[in-house]
């Protein structure tokens, strides 16, 4: 038993030592220990010495580590509130023209789409469309003459009630929002087709089928273009008349004046 308490006292000793940087080696006092755990009963408090330090410097380490971390944000402003809320910086990108949202109107005046561009694309309606005068119906009601027309009403079809009851009329922008998402367009339609996803596409085809039977005037895009600058000229010779109004005001006050004068 002295032996062991002995043992436990050179240990402690030691960890100071360690803790001290006096490095020491005590091998030996640590293999006495050990053997003195493997006969010692549990009751034996001696290694409960030991454990109550090792649990101390533990302690006094998370305690260290605690008060380093706490210096180390004074020092690095890890919370810093001066952060930008956004990290990095911005970079311009010009949009490109493609990308803004077109108008039918401008699409239908787009250079390359016209009615052989609407031909090809019409390839993708055929399978159940047919475009001639006096066609026949196949999956879809005959197209002739479809621009313009009453919606749902080709003779001789049979259209599903969503169609046959939506009513109005084929004009440019019905047949793009149409072409765009027919299912989304009309709820409960029977053409089984995904749609076409390029406005360019649709605004073609839709020409194609204004050639086949229609007579629909296509809206020009650069006449609103035009019609704008018209209105802008009126504005500045409106602006200019009233100019010459009170100029004219105020030559009369003059007269005015100088007869008073007389
Ligand atoms: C898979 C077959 C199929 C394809 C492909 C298809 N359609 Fe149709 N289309 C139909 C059916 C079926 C109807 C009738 C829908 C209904 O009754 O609800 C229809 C109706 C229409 C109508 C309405 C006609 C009316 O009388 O009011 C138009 C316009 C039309 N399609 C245009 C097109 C165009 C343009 C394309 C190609 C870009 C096309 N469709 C591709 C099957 C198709």
């Amino acid at each position: 038993m002295a032996l062991k308490k002995l043992a436990n006292d050179a240990f402690i000793r030691d960890v100071f030592r360690l803790a001290q940087g006096q490095v020491r080696d005590y091998g030996a006092a640590n293999m006495t220990q050990e053997t003195n755990t493997q006969d010692t009963p549990d009751t034996d408090n001696g290694s409960g010495d030991m454990i109550n330090t090792i649990a101390g410097w533990v302690l006094f380490a998370a305690g260290l580590g605690l008060g380093l971390s706490i210096v180390s944000d004074k020092i690095f402003h890890a919370y810093d509130p001066q952060r930008p809320e956004v990290a990095g910086y911005p970079v311009e990108v010009a949009e490109e023209a493609g990308e803004v949202e077109m108008t039918m109107t401008q699409a239908l005046n787009m250079d390359g789409v016209d009615v052989s561009a609407g031909e090809r694309v019409f390839a993708k309606c055929s399978a159940c469309h047919t475009i001639e005068a006096g066609g026949a119906n196949g999956v879809g009601p005959n197209l002739h003459g479809i621009m313009g027309a009453p919606v749902g009403a080709v003779g001789g079809y049979e259209y599903s009630g969503a169609m046959a009851s939506f009513g109005g009329q084929w004009g440019w922008d019905e047949m793009n929002d149409w072409l765009n998402n027919p299912r989304g367009y009309m709820d409960g339609t029977k053409m089984g087709f995904a749609g076409l996803s390029s406005i360019e596409d649709r605004a073609a085809v839709s020409l194609y089928m204004n050639e086949n039977g229609s007579n629909l005037a296509v809206p020009e895009y650069v006449a609103v273009a035009a019609e704008e600058a018209e209105a802008t000229a009126g504005e500045e010779a409106e602006a200019e008349a009233e100019a010459d109004q009170n100029a004219a005001e105020e030559t009369s006050e003059e007269t005015a004046a100088a007869e008073a004068s007389e």
